[in-house]
């Protein structure tokens, strides 16, 4: 496949002009490229830290609205440890951007959801802000947003923000699949066939599941359990879309690194529909 990127393989140098710290383990990295660079939400880097490595990281910044490009890295093991340590000013390099990006133009004029499972928020947060953006284009918009304690609710500023216009957020991942499937409930108890949901949340909207999209990020056991109930809800698996993560060298579909049931993770997506991964295996 042809790169749409001029030096696929030359990073950008670039300067962490500011380090904030997230939870104990994760930090939001503030980053300037040397020259423009252009991304959409979805989509991620390549970000390399001299004698150390690269590794892949989600853009959670807007293209447009935030001054520098933003990541929220998690420290797992040796380069985001590393980057853990430094201090800004710090010199870094960035390739790409790289993937394809979350097809939300379909979602106008749906219902829309958002699943964000602890660091799952970060490539979902650019989206949600664009949406909220053009919040006329849709109907209603709904963030269902889970960490492993309440204090690792990542950016709860931006949250409010959406709130005060007009998003509906429910906390906790699996409160918000059980109140979506009891109002299937009361969907199919009722003679009227009406759609409601009781909860001070979402009041008693109508909301379509066959009609509606979702965009789920989080680790993978909450991705599969969300995106088989949205099904068995009878939101329609094409409209059902997710971000994968896979070990990832090249980025550009060239090492096989990434490569799991017939997809390049890193060029095919990383955002790929439940119709299409259920293609590619079944047992999803
Ligand atoms: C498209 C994409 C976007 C990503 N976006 C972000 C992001 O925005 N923020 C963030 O914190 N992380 C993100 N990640 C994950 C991040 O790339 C890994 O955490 C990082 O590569 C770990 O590097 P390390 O050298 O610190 O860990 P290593 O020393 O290589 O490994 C430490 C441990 O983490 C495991 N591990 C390493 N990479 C992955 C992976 N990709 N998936 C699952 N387990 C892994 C290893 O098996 C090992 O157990 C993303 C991954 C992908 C593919
Ligand atoms: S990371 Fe090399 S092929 Fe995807």
């Amino acid at each position: 496949m042809k790169s749409r990127i001029k030096d696929t393989y030359l990073p950008l140098k670039a300067e962490i002009v500011e380090i904030m710290d997230m939870t104990s383990d994760i930090k939001l990295f503030k980053v300037k490229p040397y020259r423009q660079f252009l991304y959409k939400p979805g989509e991620f880097i390549m970000l390399s830290l001299w004698g150390k490595g690269e590794i892949p990281i989600s853009i959670t910044s807007t293209y447009g609205f935030h001054k520098y490009i933003e990541l929220c890295i998690r420290r797992v093991g040796f380069i985001t440890s590393a980057l853990h340590l430094l201090k800004p000013p710090a010199k870094i390099g960035i390739r790409g951007p790289f993937g394809n990006t979350f097809p939300v133009e379909k979602a106008k004029g749906k219902d829309v959801f958002f699943f964000a499972g602890g660091l799952g928020i970060v490539p979902l947060r650019p989206l949600i802000h664009n949406v909220m953006n053009e919040k006329s284009k849709f109907k209603r918009i709904t963030l269902i947003c889970g960490s492993r304690n309440p204090g690792e609710i990542l950016f709860k500023d931006d949250i409010d923000l959406w709130q005060k216009k007009g998003l509906n957020i429910i906390f906790g991942v699996r409160k918000g699949l059980q109140l979506l499937i009891h109002n299937i409930e009361k969907k199919d108890n009722s003679s009227q066939r009406k759609v409601g949901i009781e909860t001070g949340h979402l009041n008693t909207s109508k909301i379509s599941f066959k009609n509606a999209y979702s965009f789920i990020c989080g680790p993978p056991v909450m991705i599969i359990e969300t995106m088989k109930s949205l099904s068995m809800m009878g939101m329609n698996e094409e409209s059902i879309f997710t971000s994968l993560e896979a070990h990832m060298k090249c980025g550009v579909g060239k090492c096989g690194h990434c490569y799991i049931d017939g997809k390049y993770i890193c060029t095919d997506g990383p955002i790929f529909s439940y119709a299409e991964l259920k293609k590619h295996r079944p047992s999803y």
